[in-house]
């Protein structure tokens, strides 16, 4: 079933703004239903999670229905769900947690690759760093924008203890062979985190089919509420003990999610969830999201399709996003121009497409762009093909100004 982009586009208010939001990848726009999700749970009564009043029990099932959502979008049972404030959060906890239970040390290492956004390098290499254990970097080819799996195996060793990959770079797009390379790191004996933060908006997530042993997205991301999210795979979140306080439950996953949780924001996920399979055909919420993600990755993959070849036309213009496989994301520079020039032209017709390094730190350094980076055009399933026209006129505009 092709997606319905006009009805699709209708549920989100922000578009009758006439904006063309190519931002995506820093933060979705937000569907009604979702906001509705986070108003009412916040309006109806509802106290702290337990069993014994209507109010309490409500804040419990918010809690256990996000948790199934989201076992669903990632393929994953609801008890090996965690629920953080941020993908960055849980990974500076995760990396701390994980580098005390496996006794990391001198000699022990991790690996992390260039092609990553900062959240899945800083939080191991400080990890790393504060026992003493070595850091191997897997390099991005600067030429391809490829995160080759021989990249990583180079790097492993008998005494790699966590190999940490993204899914795809939110710069390039790059989708590299993570079951290729968390198969070499499993031979190695090493666990596999998976940033799949900007992943998750665009593809069928199977953590297991991954290889990930963890993995972690941000609801945000894919039109929920600002949030971190981490899975596991089965029986790892038991074997971890993070700082906890003494009072606080010490079942997994709940010893891993520290204070109250944001009822009104689980519930907002749980909409998000179900906006998303809501675009699919199915007996099950998780055959929904299945078919609701061939049609968005049909739809988004015409578009970039169709902007690769516009933006390809324009002189002077570098496409950085060049991998074999991708999300619907493309970086570019102009020769001539600064990035935060084509922002801030694009932003004066509603075109909002924004120019950073997008805290993908190494990447557009190992690029040679340094802490300027380039513009970046994210696609959703809410872009039309008029939004697209927009941005290349704008860009071909700027281009032709030098
Ligand atoms: C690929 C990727 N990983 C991690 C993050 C960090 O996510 P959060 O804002 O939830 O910490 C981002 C945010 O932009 C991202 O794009």
């Amino acid at each position: 079933m092709p997606l319905d982009v006009a009805a699709v586009r209708a549920q989100f208010p922000s578009l009758r703004s006439g904006v063309a939001f190519f931002d995506g990848p820093g933060g979705s726009q937000t569907p009604e239903a979702v906001a509705g999700a986070v108003a009412s749970t916040l309006t109806s009564p509802i106290s702290n999670r337990g069993v014994v009043t209507a109010s309490e029990r409500r804040a419990d099932e918010v809690v256990v229905q996000a948790r199934s959502a989201l076992g669903d979008l990632l393929g994953v049972a609801p008890g090996d769900v965690v629920f953080g404030r941020s993908m960055t959060a849980l990974t500076m906890d995760l990396a701390r947690t994980l580098a005390r239970e496996q006794a990391w040390g001198p000699g022990d290492e991790v690996v992390v690759s260039s092609l990553d956004h900062d959240a899945n390098i800083r939080p191991w290499v400080l990890a790393a760093e504060a026992v003493g254990a070595t850091v191997r970097w897997a390099e991005v080819d600067p030429a391809t924008g490829e995160l080759p799996v021989g990249a990583v195996t180079e790097v492993l060793s008998a005494r790699t203890r966590l190999v940490a990959v993204t899914g795809a770079s939110n710069l390039l797009g790059t989708r590299p062979d993570v079951r290729g390379i968390a198969d070499a790191a499993h031979e190695s004996g090493a666990l596999v985190h998976v940033d799949a933060v900007h992943l998750a908006p665009h593809a069928r997530i199977d953590r297991e089919a991954l290889g990930a042993d963890l993995l972690s997205c941000s609801p945000y991301k894919f039109f929920g509420p600002h949030l971190g999210v981490l899975v596991a795979r089965r029986g790892l979140l038991e074997e971890l003990h993070p700082d906890k306080l003494v009072p606080s439950s010490d079942a997994a996953p709940e010893r891993f999610e520290l204070g109250t949780l944001p009822y009104e924001l689980l519930a907002g996920a749980t909409a998000a969830v179900d906006v998303i399979a809501g675009w699919g055909e199915g007996a099950t919420r998780a055959e929904r999201l299945t078919s609701a993600f061939t049609a968005v990755e049909e739809h988004e993959g015409a578009l970039r399709e169709r902007t690769e070849e516009g933006l390809r036309g324009i002189e002077g213009l570098t496409l950085w996003s060049r991998a074999a496989r991708r999300t619907p994301t493309l970086f570019f520079t102009l020769d001539g121009v600064r990035p935060t020039e084509v922002h801030r032209h694009l932003a004066g017709l509603d075109v909002n497409a924004p120019a950073s390094h997008f805290y993908a730190w190494e990447l557009s350094h190992r690029l040679g762009l340094g802490p300027t980076g380039g513009v970046r055009v994210g696609l959703a399933p809410y872009t039309s093909t008029e939004d697209v026209d927009r941005l290349l006129a704008g860009v071909a505009e700027v281009a032709a100004r030098r």
